[in-house]
């Protein structure tokens, strides 16, 4: 038997047609929207960190990457992340009770990777350790927190997850800087004063060849070890070596390191505040603390001086090794930084200075009034008489003092007048 449709009253698989692309219109639409809050949140940038935990039944490792990690309070300690309500390792961290958070560095991309493809990848790489609380805990992540779970607030389709903060540290590692996420892709973070400006450099150079007779005059006239260097951005680099007889001043030309406290603190005692906070700012990256009343104190007396010493081995051949291996990692330079900064907290009594001074360095001034370059002296034969320290640092300040005329500057009213006469 033959039918007809009625126009006005649609017959059931019509209706059930109808329904399923309202569905698929309501599933479009809230793809779309979904897309597009995705889309929109990639414009904020996060960093990156695993959760990590053992299973509360069998004890195995799980891990989750999450890139909602923050801090919510100093005292007491808690930390937080927000995980999806229907997370599966939520949903067993939960149940054990407490996490590990591990701030991932721009090295991990790799294992963040693996974690990101699903459980059985996520502990097949990396070095894990473990936690007080037993939790697993990534050797080299930049840093971490071990955490008891302390309250869950349900939020729409996430939970707020806090934790009260048992331990937490930095980790021993060269992962670099942090790993962030952005516009669904991973990057790191550059700090402005890392980027190389040529212009700077260039102008630093021209400067340099019109220093460098004076370089070679100093050297030649002391019999010591004698080099022009200037800040570029973050990097001190040397412009002009010379010293008597040794190749060792032509190899050093062109070498850099970090401009960091408490190396090279002419550069900062008469200088601008943002280079200072360069200075201060590089030295956090290598020591992971910048002791301030310390570094007030050593200024302070470096322009009561009107130049600055050095003692210690640490500048000699651990330096050299350093700075002159281009495969030198950033924990070499740490663990050099360390050995730097305890150097010039043990420096001698200046009564003595003349039995263990390394090396001495004067600024050289721009109009400003502000170091444009260093001298830096050392390669002296020690102990010297206090008489000879006394040359070598009359000549030196007189040095400077014709450079910064030869490149139009000035010596500042409060430099101690005594050391130019
Ligand atoms: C960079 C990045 C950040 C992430 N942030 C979170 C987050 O904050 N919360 C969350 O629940 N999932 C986040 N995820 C997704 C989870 O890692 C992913 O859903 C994981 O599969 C959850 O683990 P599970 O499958 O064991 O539940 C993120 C993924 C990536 C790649």
């Amino acid at each position: 038997m033959a039918t007809t449709q009625d126009e006005t009253a649609p017959n059931t698989s019509a209706i059930a047609l109808g329904a399923i692309a309202a569905q698929q219109d309501t599933l479009a639409a809230k793809t779309k929207k979904s897309q597009w809050w995705r889309a929109v949140l990639g414009e904020y940038p996060t960093g990156v960190a695993l959760v990590t935990g053992r299973h509360p039944d069998t004890g195995e490792a799980i891990g989750m990457v999450v890139g909602t990690f923050a801090a919510v309070s100093e005292d007491p300690a808690i930390v937080s992340f927000m995980p999806s309500s229907s997370s599966y390792t939520w949903g067993l961290l939960q149940r054990s009770g407490s996490f590990c958070v591990n701030v991932l560095g721009a090295g991990h991309e790799a294992l963040c990777r693996a974690f990101a493809r699903g459980p059985e990848e996520r502990f097949t790489t990396g070095e894990w350790i473990e936690t007080a609380s037993g939790d697993p805990r990534l050797a080299d992540a930049l840093a971490w927190f071990d955490a008891g779970i302390r309250d869950v607030i349900g939020a729409g389709d996430h939970d707020i997850a806090l934790g009260d903060v048992r331990g937490f540290g930095v980790g021993q590692g060269d992962a670099g800087m942090p790993l962030i996420f952005l516009k669904g892709g991973y990057g790191t973070f550059t700090i402005p004063s890392l980027e190389f400006s040529p212009r700077g450099v260039a102008g630093s150079l021209r400067q340099a060849e019109s220093v460098r007779q004076a370089v070679d005059s100093v050297a030649a006239e002391l019999g010591v070890l004698a080099f022009v260097a200037t800040v570029v951005k973050d990097s001190i680099v040397v412009l002009a070596a010379a010293n008597v007889g040794g190749a060792e001043g032509a190899a050093l030309v062109g070498q850099s390191f970090p401009f960091a406290a408490p190396i090279a603190p002419v550069f900062a005692a008469w200088s601008s505040a943002a280079r200072r906070k360069v200075w201060e700012e590089s030295s956090r990256h290598l020591l992971g603390v910048v002791d301030r009343p310390f570094m007030e104190g050593m200024l302070e007396r470096v322009r009561e001086r009107g130049y600055a010493v050095s003692v210690g081995d640490s500048l000699g051949a651990p330096f050299d090794t350093i700075v002159g291996d281009p495969d030198s990692k950033p924990s070499d330079y740490s663990r050099l930084w360390a050995e730097i900064d305890r150097d010039f907290r043990s420096l001698a009594d200046p009564a003595t200075l003349h039995e263990h001074v390394q090396a001495i360095q004067v600024p050289v001034f721009n109009a400003e009034g502000v170091t444009e370059l260093e001298l830096f002296i050392s390669g002296f034969d020690l102990p010297m008489t206090p008489e000879r320290f006394g040359e070598i640092r009359r000549r030196a300040v007189a040095a400077a003092a014709g450079l910064s005329e030869a490149i139009g500057g000035r010596v500042p009213d409060a430099y101690p007048r005594d050391l130019l006469d």
